[in-house]
């Protein structure tokens, strides 16, 4: 048929993990309705949220996103996300060394426990508070190539590479 490309429609269970406050919850408010909250509340429990995109061949990717609370008394919860999903990206705050730590506990959490074949994204987030950073980029290049991961740089307030890491991840799927 003249070489057209049947277009694909995938659906994707995607798990935000990170430290609380690195900004999750406002990556996802971003990318699903372009906007930014400065007074955003932390998430309890978890929240789910969708979004569809289309790539440049039609395909389109639904991606079902679960945001999870970061917050300490919430971590026995996030096996429950995480389980089962094809794409795990973990956060953490440029300005945030301690967040950065937490982001390689959960990698190796992902390794542990999550499924096999997941994609995961490390995601250095609040990039405008560039004069506050005290986690390099090449730290977080560092940790991402070692572990198999696509790492960006984001920041949420700015919307500077938030598209791109949805559209990465889509890239990179199976
Ligand atoms: P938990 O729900 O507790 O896990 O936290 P979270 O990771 O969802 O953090 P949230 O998205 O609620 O953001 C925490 C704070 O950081 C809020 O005050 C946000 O306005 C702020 N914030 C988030 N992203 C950015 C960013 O890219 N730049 C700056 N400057 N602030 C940000
Ligand atoms: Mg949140």
């Amino acid at each position: 048929n003249g070489g057209a490309v049947d277009p694909k429609n995938l659906k994707v269970k995607l798990v935000l993990l990170g430290d609380s406050g690195v900004g999750k919850s406002c990556i996802v408010l971003r990318f699903v309705r372009g906007q930014f909250d400065p007074t955003s509340k932390v998430t309890v429990g978890a929240s789910f949220l969708s979004q569809t995109i289309a790539l440049q061949d039609s395909t389109t990717v639904k991606f079902e996103i679960w945001d999870t609370a970061g917050q300490e008394r919430y971590a026995a919860l996030a096996p429950l996300y995480y389980r089962g999903a094809a794409v795990a990206v973990v956060v953490y705050d440029i300005t945030s060394p301690e967040s950065f730590a937490k982001a390689q506990y959960w990698v190796k959490e992902l390794q542990k426990h999550g499924s096999p074949d997941i994609v995961m994204a490390l995601v250095g987030n609040k990039a405008d508070l560039n004069e506050k950073r005290e986690v390099t980029t090449q730290d977080g290049i560092d940790c991402a190539e070692k572990n198999g991961m696509f790492f960006i740089e984001t920041s949420a307030k700015t919307a500077d590479n938030i598209n791109q890491l949805f559209e990465e991840i889509a890239k990179r799927l199976p």
